[in-house]
């Protein structure tokens, strides 16, 4: 079968320190969407990683790991991350897998990113300039070279087609930068692309799970951040939620199994858009210091607020949630007062379901008190003794959300979870 571990929030929550956890459990370890906007940060070794395009599963030696169709590839990020991995001893020959229908990220996506950002001025979307949403574009406009492409003999009369077609964009945009250099590095990298293990997603997937072997699919980003339901039109451009795992590795919906949902016992988002419970004020301010909650990717600070549980039940139903990991629940040990949001205030009207248009409509958080529990929790290993007053917190979520919190991450490192 096929399991989930995906974001429910705006991407952050940890994925990447849990699919680490549970790898040892599966034989695959897919990556299904989203492309290096993510960055996904294990503890190896107590030596810190942020992984970008290679799935999470990486470091154990006996998992493979794929790159699958629905990801969008930048073979220079490719590159740099398999050389960062094998300063550890891992040969990405041996256990890294890339879907021959997967598309690639090319330099003037990244251009067209950033002029298109640059050309939005304040209404801009705050993205990674990764090229994630240019070369979704290309993907629905049927215009995409994909990693297949790469063993044709064609690949740079393909590749110079593309290009023209993205100069008359930028031109339109007056973008006149120099991008050689990142082309000189883009074509360095597609020749230790093609050294890697092309094959066909699909099959190699399935095949496997006829064989009894077990898959686990890695979401990027979060729940919220999805091109159809997220916060449009402050989102990414691929479908981050659990539906995203039939189209992004070509599995049919039977197989999937278990969805486990990473979210954090507060809330971030970096980048702009709606964000209803957002605290500007000093409690804000503390929760990115403790958490420590700058990008992974980009380094930009991120945003800080508590736990939107409308939000969260909204993503629990929209990905069929079976159990919730809640992340840096240490984060909280020293605040005295915790709040939930439970339900909006629009306009007079108390609702309990997201609406359409976030970025439009002034939405006014409505919030129930805890009391924090104010223990150092780190070092914590077994449900028992974790405080009384986390275990009211997560019961509350667990009854709003209707979806059980099965997993509580009390610091970054590979042991420190506790099951409940
Ligand atoms: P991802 O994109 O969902 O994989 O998450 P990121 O790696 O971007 O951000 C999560 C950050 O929180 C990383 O710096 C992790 O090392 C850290 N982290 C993960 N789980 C915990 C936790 O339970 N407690 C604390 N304090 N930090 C955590
Ligand atoms: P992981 O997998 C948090 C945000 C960007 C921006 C919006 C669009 O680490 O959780 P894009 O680069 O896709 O055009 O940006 O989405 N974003 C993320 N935020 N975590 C991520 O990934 C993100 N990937 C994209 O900040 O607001
Ligand atoms: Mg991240």
């Amino acid at each position: 079968m096929v399991d989930v571990i995906l974001g429910l929030q705006w991407g952050d929550e940890g994925k990447g320190k849990i699919v680490d956890y549970f790898a040892p459990q599966y034989d695959i370890i897919a990556r299904f969407q989203g492309g290096p906007n993510a960055g996904h940060t294990l503890y190896i070794e107590d030596k810190k990683i942020v992984l970008h395009q290679i799935p999470s599963g990486i470091f154990h030696q006996n998992t493979l790991n794929i790159i699958g169709n629905g990801v969008v590839l930048d073979p220079v990020t490719l590159k740099r991350e398999c050389d960062a991995v094998a300063a550890f001893g891992i040969d990405v020959k041996k256990n890294l897998f890339i879907a021959e229908r997967t598309n690639i990220i090319v330099p003037t996506h990244r251009a067209l990113d950033k002029a298109s950002e640059t050309s939005k001025g304040l209404e801009k979307i705050g993205s990674t300039l990764k090229g994630i949403g240019p070369a979704y574009m290309d993907k629905t406009g049927r215009n995409a070279l994909r990693v297949g492409d790469l063993l044709d003999k064609n690949f740079t009369t393909q590749y110079i087609r593309l290009r023209l077609k993205h100069q008359k964009l930028l031109d339109n945009f007056h973008f006149d930068e120099d991008i050689s250099s990142w082309e000189e590095e883009f074509f360095e990298a597609i020749d230790f692309l093609r050294s890697l293990n092309i094959v066909n997603g699909e099959y190699f997937i399935n095949n496997h799970l006829s064989k009894g072997k077990n898959v686990l699919a890695e979401g990027a980003q979060g729940s919220m951040l999805d091109i159809d339901f997220g916060t449009f039109p402050f989102v990414t451009s691929s479908n981050t939620i659990s539906a995203g795992v039939c189209t992004g590795l070509g599995v049919a919906p039977q197989k999937i199994n278990q969805v486990l949902g990473v979210t954090k016992a507060y809330c971030t988002r970096v980048g702009s858009g709606p964000f209803p419970t957002e605290l500007t004020d000093e409690t804000g301010e503390e929760l990115r210091r403790i958490g420590n909650e700058f990008g992974a990717t980009t380094g930009r600070p991120r945003r800080c607020g508590w736990i939107d549980l409308v939000a969260l039940k909204y993503t629990c139903m929209l990905n069929g949630i079976t159990q919730v990991v809640l992340t840096k629940a240490d984060v909280l040990d020293a605040f005295k007062e915790l709040k939930v949001c439970t339900a909006y205030n629009i306009k007079g009207e108390i609702k309990e379901e997201i609406p359409f248009q976030m970025a439009r409509i002034k939405m006014e958080p409505l919030y129930k008190s805890y009391k924090g529990w104010n223990i150092e929790t780190t070092a914590i290993k077994g449900a028992a003794s974790l405080p009384a007053n986390m275990l009211t917190y997560i019961q509350s979520i667990n009854e709003y959300i209707g979806a059980p919190v099965k997993y509580v991450s009390n610091g970054p490192a590979r042991e420190q979870i506790v099951v409940l």
